[in-house]
């Protein structure tokens, strides 16, 4: 049965002022959700407002962390620059931390993910990480030589200032290799860069610039040439990534390697792997003082 017109109005009135009252709410959500990154509605997903159908099939996987980071496409040299500090970085055998953890973890009753997880978590101001500080370095010793020093007297004040909370400058070192062999080839791809124009080349020049003086201040010692993350941060710096995405795309790249290695090590049939081979007594602790 169908009410009066007067009650009808009355009830259309009552539904106008309940949804005017949750209105702001409404508002209040979207916006607790804005986002640039990514848009979906039914039926419809968009990355920095590009449709997912137009990116499948015709842009690569390096575009589309281009795309996702800070919006726009790459140039096809700046992706490819980018791709090989990615490739780079995607394993180190299982003597890396962040691998031994993933493998170890991937033997103990816990997920693939949660394994990539262990191995993930150890990537840090001294491995894996360091590519962060060495970026924020980089663009010290730039900043100085645009006041008008030389690139080797910039260096020198920019590591006297990080060695005095320090004396391990991030992107530099390596405990296993003597020179590492990811440095050459990556810097290569740099200097191509640059002669192309491609990127300004002010960062390589910087981490050049810390090398040699290192390289002059350590002469007859042990050499401590730039690292992988030293080398990655001149890609991501060069190509004007912020400097804790020097770490984050670390951390993209690695997850590649730590994901193979967990895979692998879960098909082995082991159970609750240990740093050490069962049956191999690590040498004796000291007695615990004190307790
Ligand atoms: C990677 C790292 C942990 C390897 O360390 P390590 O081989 O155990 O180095 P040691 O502590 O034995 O140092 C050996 C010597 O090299 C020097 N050295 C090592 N790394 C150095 C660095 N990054 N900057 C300046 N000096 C460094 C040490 O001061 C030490 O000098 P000494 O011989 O005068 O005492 C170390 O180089 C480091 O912390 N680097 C910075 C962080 C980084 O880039 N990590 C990524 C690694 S891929």
């Amino acid at each position: 049965m169908t009410g009066s017109v007067d009650e009808t109005a009355e009830t259309a009135e009552a539904a106008e002022t309940a949804e005017a009252a949750e209105a702001p709410e409404a508002d209040e959500a979207a916006q607790w959700w804005a986002t640039a990154v990514s848009h979906v509605e039914p039926g419809s997903i968009e990355l920095r407002e590009r449709p997912i159908q137009q990116l499948i099939g015709s842009a690569s996987l390096v575009d589309v962390i281009w795309l996702l980071l800070r919006g726009g496409t790459p140039s096809a040299r700046e992706s490819a620059l980018l791709e090989a500090a990615l490739v780079a970085g995607v394993d180190h055998g299982p003597q890396a931390p962040s691998i031994a953890a993933a493998r170890m973890a991937a033997t103990c009753g816990i997920g693939l993910n949660n394994a990539m997880a262990t191995g993930i978590n150890m990537l840090g101001d001294s491995h894996g990480g360091a590519g962060q500080q060495c970026v924020e370095m980089l663009t010290d010793v730039r900043a100085r030589h645009a006041t008008g020093l030389d690139w080797d007297t910039a260096a020198q004040e920019v590591m006297a200032d990080w060695q005095s909370r320090s004396r391990y400058l991030p992107g530099f070192g390596h405990r296993f290799h003597p020179v590492d062999p990811r440095r050459d080839p990556l810097l290569g791809l740099v200097r191509d860069a640059v002669a192309d124009g491609v990127v300004a080349g002010d960062h390589l020049e910087a981490a050049l610039a810390v090398e040699s003086v290192l390289r002059r201040r350590r002469a007859g010692a042990r050499p401590v040439p730039m690292n992988i993350d030293g080398a990655t941060a001149v890609i991501y710096a060069e190509l004007g990534f912020p400097a804790p995405l020097a770490r984050g795309l670390f951390v993209l790249s690695r997850s590649v390697g730590v994901l193979a290695h967990a895979w692998e090590e879960s098909g082995q049939g082991r159970r609750n792997k240990g740093p050490v081979p069962r049956g191999v007594v690590p040498a004796r602790l000291p007695p615990v003082q004190g307790a």
